[in-house]
């Protein structure tokens, strides 16, 4: 099986290019961080706190979880808009971060991997997931692009700022970055892609060129 992976940070525009990307090449597209949304709604709905570690690490592995193209279902409930609201947003990168957590997503990001091609993105698909990928692009821009295509996606009702936004990302970038369990990396042998600046198409094409020259070697 062929396996593109896409790291990036929040906002870096990686789920619409591996999705866009997934569907040129025929490839199944996975967006792993809507798993580590779904464990961290799932974990907020039981009342658990990211300390309960052992609660968190069963709830990971036994989870009825799945991922069907852009939708998330968690036990047949499609969580898909749910798992994209602040509260969810502001808690998953303290549930990602148990280690037990970890290991019970990336096992099952394996399985998915060996069933069909996949383009497959996160924070440590490269690194930890499956470092034998194809092709690995990190996927980044600048803090204030970031931060600028959050506030396109998010409703008018209580959004908040820009600088309010680039200092949330921020500290999500750095809780992600430190944390102790599979911290987020680049792989020294990704391919870096900077989207500052260049729109979807641009970047689409970009990444396709990628990875049909991979393939010729
Ligand atoms: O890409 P995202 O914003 O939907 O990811 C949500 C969180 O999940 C993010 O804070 C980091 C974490 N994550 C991770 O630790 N490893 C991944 N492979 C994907 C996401």
């Amino acid at each position: 099986m062929t396996v593109v992976a896409i790291d990036g940070p929040a906002g870096a525009g990686k789920s619409t290019v591996a999705r866009r990307v997934a569907s040129a090449l025929g490839y199944r597209h996975l967006d792993t961080g809507a798993m580590y949304r779904a464990v961290a709604l799932a974990a907020l709905e039981r009342g658990l706190g990211p300390e309960q570690a052992a609660s968190l690490e069963q709830l990971a592995a036994d989870l009825d979880l799945a991922i069907e193209g852009d939708r998330v279902l968690v036990e047949g409930r499609d969580v898909s808009a749910r798992v994209r609201q602040p509260d969810v947003t502001r808690a998953v990168s303290a549930y990602s971060a148990v280690p037990g957590v970890r290991a019970a997503l990336v096992h099952r990001q394996r399985e998915l991997a060996a069933q069909r091609d996949v383009v497959m993105e996160g924070r440590d698909i490269g690194t930890t997931v499956v470092p034998d990928a194809g092709i690995k692009i990190f996927l980044t821009a600048s803090i204030r692009e970031r931060a600028l295509r959050r506030l396109a996606d998010q409703g008018a009702d209580d959004a908040p700022t820009r600088s309010e936004l680039e200092a949330s990302i921020a500290a999500r970038d750095e809780a992600d970055a430190t944390r102790a369990a599979s911290p987020f990396v680049r792989a020294p042998d990704a391919v870096v892609v900077d989207s500052t600046g260049k729109d979807v198409d641009d970047v689409v094409a970009e990444l396709l060129l990628l990875i049909g020259e991979r393939e010729r070697r």
